[in-house]
């Protein structure tokens, strides 16, 4: 017999004014290879249709689905409920600026966050139509396509300590982004110029390696790495810089 879901999930519509903050109790009966994601649509379909989430590619590419899921964030389309006890917890990502329900504003985050960080390749050459594509060492390319792997669900952000102290710091996704141009040939900035940008507590010395970050990251990104390089690329410059005074 199938087994019975109860789901508990947050309820609150900051656009009506009537709406106050609750947990609201639902019932499903499981079904085969039943995922979050489905049951989230049944629930809307069936019970309330003002049940507010977030869902696109269901394939765990769009990030779109992320949610706190009994105590962890994570992709909703990809956690499926036979993996799970029959008592499910469903919470908005902290951090993020509430929609509604289960649905938040990522996207205002991560913009604001890759200006900060200036999330660009930043050269003098012009570009010319004419002329071939520059090489680029395989592995390199290899590197920076890794790091491009990040689908801006913003789970790594939900889970960091920092940032729920905190609500200018960048982030393991930002902080990420910011490697991704280091490594990249074209990008003609300094140490130096990069450090002004990250070499704050806003930025990577904010940062207090407990790796929650990558702990829950869906595309498994190394972020322990890419912290610990820039860590230690941002205190050698930062050395340097008061040497030379
Ligand atoms: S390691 Fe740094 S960025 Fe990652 S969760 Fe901890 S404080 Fe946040
Ligand atoms: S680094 Fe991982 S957890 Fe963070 S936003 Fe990107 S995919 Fe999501
Ligand atoms: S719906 Fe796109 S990642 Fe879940």
């Amino acid at each position: 017999m199938a087994r019975l879901l109860k789901f508990n999930i947050f309820r609150y519509n900051p656009q009506d004014e009537n709406s106050t903050p609750r947990m609201q109790e639902f019932v499903l009966e499981e079904t085969v290879n039943m995922t979050l994601f489905i049951a989230l649509n049944r629930l809307r379909e069936e019970q309330d249709p003002s049940l507010i989430f977030d869902f696109c590619c269901r394939a765990g590419i769009c990030g779109a689905c992320a949610m706190v899921i009994n105590g962890r964030p994570g992709l909703a389309c990809q956690t499926k409920t036979a993996d799970m006890d029959p008592d499910i917890t469903l919470l908005p990502l902290p951090v993020y600026k509430l929609i509604g329900d289960l649905s938040v504003d990522t996207g205002a985050w991560f913009r604001a966050m890759y200006q900060k960080t200036e999330s660009w390749v930043h050269t003098t050459k012009v570009f010319d139509p004419t002329q071939l594509e520059e090489r680029m060492d395989n592995a390199v390319a290899e590197q920076i396509y890794e790091l491009e792997r990040c689908v801006e669900c913003g789970c790594c952000v939900a889970a960091c300590g920092t940032a729920r102290m905190r609500d200018d710091f960048m982030g393991a996704a930002a902080l990420n982004r910011v490697a991704r141009f280091v490594v990249d040939p074209r990008d003609e900035r300094t140490d130096k110029e990069y450090f002004e940008v990250i070499g704050t507590d806003e930025g990577i010395f904010g940062c207090m390696g407990l790796l929650a970050c990558e702990d829950v990251c869906p595309k498994q990104l190394p972020l322990q790495n890419q912290l610990g390089f820039l860590r230690r690329k941002m205190g050698i410059t930062a050395l340097k810089q008061l040497f030379r005074k």
